[in-house]
């Protein structure tokens, strides 16, 4: 199936950038420091999906998941939300800065699909 391929060097930290692969949207995060640390203070067992934010992302800096809400398919809205992430309005579930799920029905975290980084390119798929 079709890989998709972007030019990740102009996303400025601390920015969103959504993207369409296979049909379905892609959210890209340029993350900060403090964002990081944030996501790794988090207790596991503060989780329902309990996930490392380590073992989430491989390049820290950089969050690539779907953009496909756990609960029934919606798709999460950025910077939103009780815990600095996603929101999702369709049934109200939040997501945290690593995009684990924290609040409301979803019950997974969302998915990181197979990517690749390689100076300033992403190719997913
Ligand atoms: Fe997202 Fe139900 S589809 S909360």
């Amino acid at each position: 199936l079709a890989k998709a391929e972007v030019d990740i060097s102009a996303i400025p930290e601390g920015k969103n950038v959504t993207i369409k692969w296979r049909g379905k949207p892609v959210f890209i995060r340029h993350r900060t420091e403090s964002e990081i640390k944030e996501a790794d203070a988090v207790s596991m067992s503060d989780l329902k999906d309990p996930q490392n934010d380590a073992d989430r992302f491989e390049n820290r800096e950089w969050l690539v998941m779907l953009g496909v809400c756990t609960h029934l398919g919606c798709v999460p809205i950025g910077e939103a939300g009780d815990f600095g992430g996603w929101f999702c309005p369709c049934h109200g579930s939040h997501y945290d800065i690593s995009g684990r799920a924290r609040k409301g029905p979803a019950p997974t975290n969302l998915e990181v699909p197979v990517y690749s980084l390689d100076e300033g390119k992403l190719v997913i798929g």
